[in-house]
Order: structure tokens, then C-alpha cells, then sequence
């Protein structure tokens, strides 16, 4: 894979050598950047211009139908010419390239079309030679670490519709920065902490069963928290009331259920043994089982981290440092911070130390960061909430530059997302994580029964219908923009047409059919360079399929910029839509045009197959092979 093989290799196709050089280029890497540098060299001696600026304008068309590279005439920014001439006339002088066609002038655009006959010379071996790290980059020297913290479940509460895409999402980027050559820790934050988790206790005491404790954890202490929760509603809304009409709320605060519920939280952090032991009990009883259910969705978090984990040395010295800057206030016996008075007017107040003394969720979030600046020194750490933390976590990041760590502050990023639209309403009652996985692989199993004789064929019907509901709940949540809202349609996502989680596993099951039967035929998929008589692949059909599957590298690394799992589940819709096109026409087992043709077109799948199954694992999809 060293970049003096792809020298060789493109020697022998004819191409110059070697590969002109630009700061940007990546060729061993990125196909399109081989391409890329050729055109540039090329053009170079054509235009007074800066040979840099030259090869950053060539970019990636939206659509093939533009070409597979276009240069943005404008953007060479030459003065006393117009764009749409300086096309025509770069197309006239522009040099006969094998890798290319002439180049076609069109408005504000010159367009690039790679030649059918190097397509598949050059993308094949490319991607044959890689397999799996096909647009995986092998960082140089230091690599780069980045925290990504996702999904972060309240013990005992739902699994509310906010935690699904953020595990989803969270799980993708963190496979794409691990792709992308970084150290990557995963740390799950729980809910593990707080006042909630004192009405819980509280409720245990009324409600709580060893019993159903051991059987069913999650759902019994999900029970014992909405139990208490309904009885303490009543006097929250009375503590709210009051707080609205400007009353003092320190009375109703001192009784009741608010008063047990402060009065055990406050023990919990006041490091009161038993009350801690009980904290504990559930805090790892939920833990064990939240593991299996990651499981299936092939998510493994480095560190179950929580609220509960921070350093309560660490709380100190962040209430000290914001003391020291004058940026800590108190006002009637609770600690805040007043943001407009300090260069941040949207931001509000925000109260980091409550009036009975305990920490806020804020407060522990910013001495989180702290812990972890110093025990992993990443070099980002990015928080995969829903965008209705938008504004808390301006104010996280805030608050740590005003305690005067502006460089640490610069680290840290929030990528948010949209809602999921009617959730429970579809599902019925959704509390549980689980219970939306369990509910999406069973509405599977009865979509793949309706085609009786495909089902006769799969061998274990359960853990399959299992991978692909799960496919489909995250195909459709991947689908679009992450900011978008989305509902949730069971019906419709679960269907096998469309560009769905279960079309995207057809496909690359019939792949794998296809290498299957090729085999049994003697046709060798994973045929080699020497083996492979390319002529047979300069046709559209196929020179199509090399065009997109050529793309991936570049397309990831558009993702690893703009964080979109929808940049690369688009694109795998493009090379399934290709593929299910092509399959008539480029015909393996039994092939009219004979065996020379019959591998070659093997190679083509079982090298598309690999790009889809890249593609999918990148997203957190396993590929089926059969189904
Ligand atoms: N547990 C929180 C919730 O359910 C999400 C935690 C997000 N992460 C953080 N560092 N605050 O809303």
C-alpha cells in the first residue's frame, strides 16, 4: 500500500511518473486524488496560477452525470477573464492524459470524465489491495485522541426518544474519527446522579422489591421511579408556583417528599455509607445490563463515566478558579454565574451550587472536563446530545473559559440532533431501550414471513430479523440532516423497498449470493490483478459502479468534516441503486459474453460489496450475508 507500489502500478498503465505532489494530496489514500494531481500538473503549465489554488479547485460534482471532477473556473479568481472562456480555451490546450477523456468546458466549469478504459484498472486493484481499510487513513506519527461521549441513559428513568439517535449517531462518530487514524475513548456519561436519584431512593423504600430487582432491573427500578415520581409531581408544581410568583419556596421545600428526597441526596454526597451502598447497588446492576443491550448494537463504551464519577476535589477547585476570576456569584445561599455580566448575554444565569449545598449538573459537567483533560489529554472531546442541550452546553463550554482554560475550551465541541417524532405513540409504551429493539426485530420477523419461500432458507430466522430491525431503526435515523426531526415509522422503515435499513442489507446479501454461486462455479470473486482481463469492464454499467465506488474515500472524509452519518448512508444508496441496475446486464454465473467476462464482473461485485460493507460497518451496521 506504500505510495512508491502505486507508483509502479501507474507506470505500467502508462501513466508519468511520479505522482505530482500537492500539500492536500493523498493518493494512496484517495483515488480521486491520483486523478486530481495528474489534472493539476496538467493544467499548471496551461494557466497562470497558483498550482495549489489549482488543484483545490477540482472538486467532487454533485452528480456523476456532471463529471467524476470538475474545475470551479472562478474560484482560480484570473483577472480579465472570463470564466466560461478560459473553459474553452483550457479544453483546447489540455494535453491527451490516459487517465482522463478531454476535458469538457461547460459555463463556469471545466468537467473531468475519467477514462472507462483506466477506471477499472485503476479502482479495482485500489480497493482489492485494501479490503477493509479501503479509506482508512493510517495517521503518521503522533496520532490524535478524541473523547466521544454518547447515548448517557438516566439510570432508572426511559430511554427517551433523545438517547436513541445519540447512541446511533455517537457510535458512528466514533467509528469515523477511529477510522480517520484517531485514538478514540468511548464514555458513556449516566444519569447516575442528582436529585432524581434521591426520589428514587426514596421510592425504593416505599415500592422497591428484591425480586423483581434481580429479575428485570431496568424495568423495576424504571417502575419505582414513575410511581414516586407521580406522587412528588404535586409538590413540584406547588415549589414551581411558587418560584413563579416570586414567593419563597424554602418552605415547601422542607417537607414532604422534596424534603426526603433532598435530605437522601445530600447524604449521597455527603459520602453517607449506606446511602451510597444502595446508590451503588443499582448503579451496577443497571450498568451490567445496559451491556448487552449495546451489544446488539455492536457498541462496546470504554467507560461507564457518570455524574456520579467526577471528582469532588475537582468540583472544589473549579468553584475556587471561577471565585478567583470574579465570575462566581452567590445569590440567596446558591452559587451562579451570570453570563451576560460576562461577555455572554444569551446565555442567562445559571446555578452551579444549589441552595442545600449540592452540585448541579452543570457544575459536575465542568469538573468532568477537567478530570478528563488530565487523565486522557484528548485532543477533542465531543458531546453527542440532542439540540435541546444546545444552550446548557454553551454554557458548559463557556463556563470553562471563563475558569480561565480558553485552550481547553476550543477542544470541546456538541454535535446535536433533531427529535424523533411519536416514538411511544407508535410503538405503544417505549421505556426501555430494549424494548424498542424488541419491538423492531419482531415487526422484521413478520415482514421477512410474508416471503415464505426466502424465509425457508434462512437458517437462524431470530438473530437475523434482530440485526436488520436494527438496521432499519438506524438507516432511519441516519437518513437525514442530524438537526432535522424525523417521525418515527415503523412501517415504513421496516419495508425492504425504498432506501431503508433492510433494502441496504438485500443488497449486500445478494452480493454476497452473487460470490456465493460464482464460486460454486468456478469463478474466482476474489480474483487478482494478473488474473483479471479488464476490457471486460469498460462498458457504462460498469464504469458507473467504478465511478462511485471509487468516490468512498472522498466521501467518508466530507463526513469526518461535516459529522452527517446521511453524507455516507446517501452515498451507499447511490452504489445499491447502481448495483441493483447493473445486475441484468453485467451477468456473472452463465454470462453470454463467457468465463473472461464472467470474473471480471465477479471481481466488480465482490470489490462493491466490500465498498457497501465498509460503508455499513462505518455507520454501526453489521452486513448480513444471507437473509
Ligand atoms: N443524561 C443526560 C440526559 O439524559 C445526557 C447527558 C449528556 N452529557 C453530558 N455531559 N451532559 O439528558
Amino acid at each position: 500500500l506504500a505510495l512508491s507500489n502505486l507508483q509502479a502500478y501507474l507506470g505500467e498503465l502508462g501513466a508519468p511518473t511520479p505522482i505530482p505532489t500537492f500539500p492536500s494530496a493523498d493518493p494512496v489514500h484517495n483515488p480521486n486524488d491520483v486523478y486530481r494531481s495528474y489534472i493539476a500538473a496538467a493544467l499548471e503549465k496551461l494557466v497562470d496560477c497558483d498550482r495549489v489554488l489549482l488543484y483545490e479547485s477540482l472538486q467532487r460534482p454533485s452528480t456523476l452525470s456532471k463529471g467524476d471532477l470538475v474545475l470551479v473556473l472562478p474560484r482560480l479568481r484570473l483577472k480579465g477573464v472570463k470564466p466560461s472562456d478560459l473553459g474553452i480555451e483550457l479544453a483546447s490546450k489540455f494535453p491527451a492524459l490516459g487517465l482522463v477523456n478531454p476535458p469538457v468546458p461547460l459555463e463556469s466549469y471545466l468537467q473531468f470524465f475519467y477514462s472507462p478504459k483506466l477506471l477499472p484498472r485503476l479502482i479495482l486493484p485500489f480497493i482489492h489491495d485494501r479490503k477493509e481499510s479501503y479509506s482508512k487513513s493510517i495517521a503518521p506519527g503522533q496520532r490524535k485522541k478524541a473523547i466521544v461521549e454518547f447515548s448517557s441513559p438516566n439510570i432508572a428513568k426511559e430511554f427517551h426518544a433523545g438517547h436513541l439517535p445519540s447512541t446511533i449517531i455517537g457510535a458512528f462518530i466514533a467509528n469515523l474519527y477511529e477510522s480517520s487514524g484517531w485514538d478514540v475513548v468511548r464514555i458513556n456519561y449516566l444519569g447516575d446522579w442528582g436529585k432524581q436519584f434521591g426520589l428514587l431512593a426514596v421510592g425504593w423504600e416505599k415500592y422497591g422489591s428484591e425480586e423483581l430487582l434481580q429479575a428485570q432491573p431496568l424495568k423495576h427500578l424504571l417502575d419505582v421511579y414513575v410511581k414516586i415520581n407521580a406522587e412528588f409531581k404535586p409538590e413540584e408544581a406547588a415549589s414551581k408556583q411558587a418560584r413563579d410568583e416570586g414567593r419563597d419556596t424554602a418552605e415547601i421545600e422542607s417537607q414532604g417528599l422534596f424534603a426526603e428526597r433532598n435530605a437522601f441526596f445530600k447524604r449521597m454526597e455527603d459520602g453517607d455509607q449506606e446511602a451510597l451502598a444502595l446508590w451503588k447497588r443499582f448503579r451496577d446492576i443497571s450498568i451490567e445490563r445496559y451491556i448487552d443491550i449495546y451489544a446488539r448494537f455492536g457498541i462496546n463504551f470504554d467507560v461507564y463515566a457518570g455524574e456520579s464519577q467526577v471528582n469532588p476535589a475537582t468540583v472544589v477547585e473549579v468553584e475556587s478558579l471561577l471565585k478567583d476570576k470574579g465570575v462566581y456569584q452567590e445569590d440567596q445561599g446558591s452559587w451562579l454565574i451570570d453570563f451576560a455580566k460576562h461577555g455572554a448575554k444569551g446565555l442567562g444565569t445559571a446555578i452551579l451550587r444549589g441552595r442545600t449545598g449540592t452540585t448541579t449538573y452543570l457544575l459536575r459537567d465542568v469538573a468532568a472536563i477537567l478530570d478528563r483533560s488530565r487523565q486522557y489529554s484528548f485532543d477533542e472531546m465531543i458531546y453527542v446530545v440532542s439540540s435541546e442541550q444546545d444552550a446548557y452546553f454553551q454554557r458548559v463550554f463557556k463556563t470553562v473559559e471563563l475558569m480561565g482554560y480558553p485552550d481547553l475550551a476550543a477542544k470541546l465541541k456538541h454535535v446535536n440532533f433533531g427529535k424523533v417524532m411519536g416514538m411511544s405513540s407508535r410503538l405503544g409504551k417505549v421505556e426501555l431501550l430494549s424494548d424498542i429493539l424488541d419491538k423492531c426485530g419482531s415487526a422484521m420477523h413478520d415482514v421477512m414471513r410474508t416471503n415464505a419461500v426466502k424465509y425457508a432458507q434462512v437458517s437462524d430466522p431470530n438473530t437475523v430479523a434482530d440485526t436488520i430491525g436494527i438496521t432499519a431503526v438506524m438507516v432511519q435515523d441516519m437518513s437525514g440532516k442530524r438537526i432535522n426531526n424525523y417521525p418515527f415509522d415503523i412501517n415504513r422503515m421496516t419495508s425492504f423497498e425504498g432506501d431503508t435499513g433492510p433494502y441496504l442489507q438485500y443488497c449486500h446479501a445478494r452480493l454476497r449470493s452473487i460470490s456465493r454461486k460464482a464460486k460454486a462455479a468456478g469463478i474466482d470473486p476474489d480474483a487478482t490483478d494478473g488474473d483479471i482481463d479488464y476490457s471486460h469492464l469498460e462498458d457504462d454499467h460498469a464504469a458507473g459502479l467504478l465511478r462511485i465506488m471509487g468516490q468512498y474515500t472522498e466521501v467518508v472524509d466530507l463526513a469526518f468534516r461535516n459529522l452527517e452519518p446521511s453524507t455516507i448512508l446517501t452515498y451507499l444508496f447511490r452504489l445499491a441503486h447502481q448495483l441493483s441496475s447493473s445486475y441484468d446486464v453485467l451477468q456473472v454465473v452463465g454470462a453470454p459474453e463467457g468465463h473472461g467476462a464472467a470474473l471480471a464482473r465477479a471481481a466488480l461485485y465482490e470489490n462493491a460489496r466490500q465498498v457497501l460493507g465498509n460503508g455499513m460497518r462505518l455507520l454501526g451496521i453489521k452486513p448480513v450475508d444471507r437473509q
